[in-house]
């Protein structure tokens, strides 16, 4: 058969923690070529989490050109494929040399907690410092969190921020300069892909700005009480542009050269697109290196009372509204199992932590709080440590892997359970929002995405501590899927436009899998209080 000429087919990259990938889709959003590639993790002390920041365009290259091959050997050219869009991994932070476009340092990924002390010391900080907020001058951690949505914590860019500006002399030198450049992993890749020092475009998008607690979520701008407090040089920052639009090209010389990028997003919220969550009220939860559930808020901003962070879900173009979410973070969901391969050599790949945990009921007494680099949502624990109790002579591997898995689907219930209340107390009340008068959708049926869902033994353990069911698509993965659709959205193609999901009705149509609960109530929180229980031993634990 040869392919036909005409037709447009729109590519995505997505940068996570462990590994990118490139896909190309065609009108349908199916999959005509991809291609993954995992890169490496570097941990120079514990608690340190860094990346070679060369690494990220040299793998995604890689990925471009096995999947460049794929769609030409399937009869397509190269000019077919009309625009591309990019996801990234957030809140990891970069910074560089503007005359030289080299990085300065490593790439401080998301999960480094080396900034523990200096959240301590910002904390103290704080309490001396009035912020302006929108509800008037508030001191302290809480006037920061209502102007960016965030607490203060190891997480967010600023505080690594804060260790790498007192820390890197080369840092220091370039700031003394006025040559430094500072942004999150999309910020780095479209600079490098538009040019770098020749040209380079240093932008961000509002997703990954407002992980930064630099940005004002109720301004839509960068927060200059907030650089002032970091002090962060704000000519550094990049500027601010929506998630779907045509920023700028890939430059010469590159295996795309002349294509638009046209998408620009945090994967969390490209997995919101991607799953098709773009109504008030829609949930999904993202299974990655870490777990992440967003429920979309509309145009609302909705603070959160019980442990959530309020954040920007995406803006469909420069003239079109912004739309937030409530967000669950949990920092280890994948990563526990890349954990049990890589450092206990408990599995040889990830895909057998799911057959090795179907070989035993339970967990035998077992749990994992996998609180490597202290705890996220709803916790916020920085000095809570990694831990496995309930150890006995009857223990086996597959006890332990099976807790592992266990471990991200309890933290989901514990963010479930968070997320039902804000919903019912929160400010703008979501329960009495006409919208969402047949309930929020998200809250009654999970969708779901990512790596880990491929496992239906997790599934069905989630399924189970949830005691909701648990809806997974075909297609997995909707981080990649949300910034074609952003991209595609942008450029006009295939009639998609992501202001009406009404458009989006044929793509991402393949059938669904759905866990049903089959435990009882008692057993659940029976085993959800054992879990509690192994959390507040947790806690707390590091000095
Ligand atoms: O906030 C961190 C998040 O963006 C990382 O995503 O998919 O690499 O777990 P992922």
């Amino acid at each position: 058969m040869v392919a036909s000429q005409e037709t447009e087919f729109i590519g995505a990259i997505d940068c996570g923690t462990t590994s990118c990938r490139f896909y190309i889709f065609d009108q349908w959003a199916d999959v005509v070529a991809h291609h993954q590639i995992e890169f490496e993790q570097l941990h120079p002390q514990p608690g340190w989490h860094e990346h070679d920041p060369t690494i990220y365009t040299v793998e995604i290259d890689k990925c471009i050109a096995a999947c460049l091959e794929q769609f030409e050997s399937a009869g397509h050219t190269r000019d077919q494929l009309k625009g591309v869009g990019i996801a990234t991994q957030r809140e990891t932070t970069l910074l560089w040399d503007r005359e030289t476009g080299e990085p300065l340092y490593n790439a401080v990924a998301w999960p480094d907690a080396r900034n523990a002390a200096n959240v301590r010391d910002l904390r103290a900080r704080a309490e001396g410092t009035t912020f302006t907020t929108p509800d008037g001058p508030i001191v302290g951690e809480e006037g920061m969190r209502r102007i960016t949505g965030l607490p203060l914590s190891t997480y967010f860019s600023a505080t690594k921020w804060d260790w790498l500006k007192d820390n890197v002399e080369s840092i220091k030198e370039a700031r003394r300069k006025e040559t430094l450049m500072m942004g999150t992993v999309d910020t780095w890749l479209v600079y490098q892909f538009t040019g770098a020092q020749n040209g380079g475009l240093h932008i961000t998008d509002a997703s990954n700005a407002c992980r930064t607690l630099l940005y004002n979520l109720h301004k839509q701008d960068w927060c200059g009480e907030l650089c002032d407090f970091f002090d962060m040089p704000r000519e550094a920052l990049p500027r601010v542009v929506s998630n779907s639009e045509v920023y700028g090209e890939f430059k010469k010389g590159h295996l795309l050269e002349g294509i638009p990028i046209a998408g620009l997003i945090g994967d969390q919220q490209a997995a919101l697109v991607g799953n098709k969550c773009l109504t008030k009220g829609d949930a999904k939860q993202t299974y990655g290196t870490g777990c992440f559930m967003l429920f979309n808020t509309g145009t609302d901003i909705v603070k959160s009372t019980h442990g959530l962070v309020t954040t920007v879900g995406y803006q469909m173009g420069p003239n079109n509204p912004v739309h937030f979410a409530l967000e669950g973070s949990v920092a280890v969901g994948g990563s526990s199992v890349t954990w049990l391969r890589d450092n206990l050599n408990l599995i040889d790949h990830p895909r057998e932590a799911g057959q090795l945990a179907e070989q035993v009921p339970d967990t035998g007494g077992c749990y994992f709080v996998t609180g490597f680099g202290g705890l996220f949502a709803p916790y916020w624990d920085i000095r809570a440590t990694g831990m496995i109790i309930g150890l006995s002579t009857f223990t086996t591997k597959h006890h332990i892997v099976r807790a592992t898995l266990e471990a991200t689907c309890f933290q989901t219930r514990a963010i479930l359970d968070a997320m039902s209340k804000d919903v019912a107390t929160s400010s703008p009340r979501l329960e009495d929002d006409k919208q969402l008068e047949k309930g929020p959708a998200g809250l009654k049926v999970l969708r779901v995405d990512g790596g880990m869902t491929g496992s239906d033994v997790t599934m069905q353990i989630q399924a189970d501590i949830l005691g909701i069911d648990v809806r997974r698509p075909e297609m997995r993965e909707s981080t990649v899927l949300g910034a074609a659709l952003l991209a595609g959205g942008a450029l006009g193609l295939f009639g998609w436009n992501l202001s009406d999901p009404e458009t989006l009705k044929k793509v991402n149509r393949l059938d669904v899998k759905t866990f049903s609960p089959t435990i009882s109530e008692q057993e659940r929180e029976w085993k959800y209080s054992g879990w509690t229980r192994a959390v507040d031993r947790a806690r707390g634990w590091q000095t």
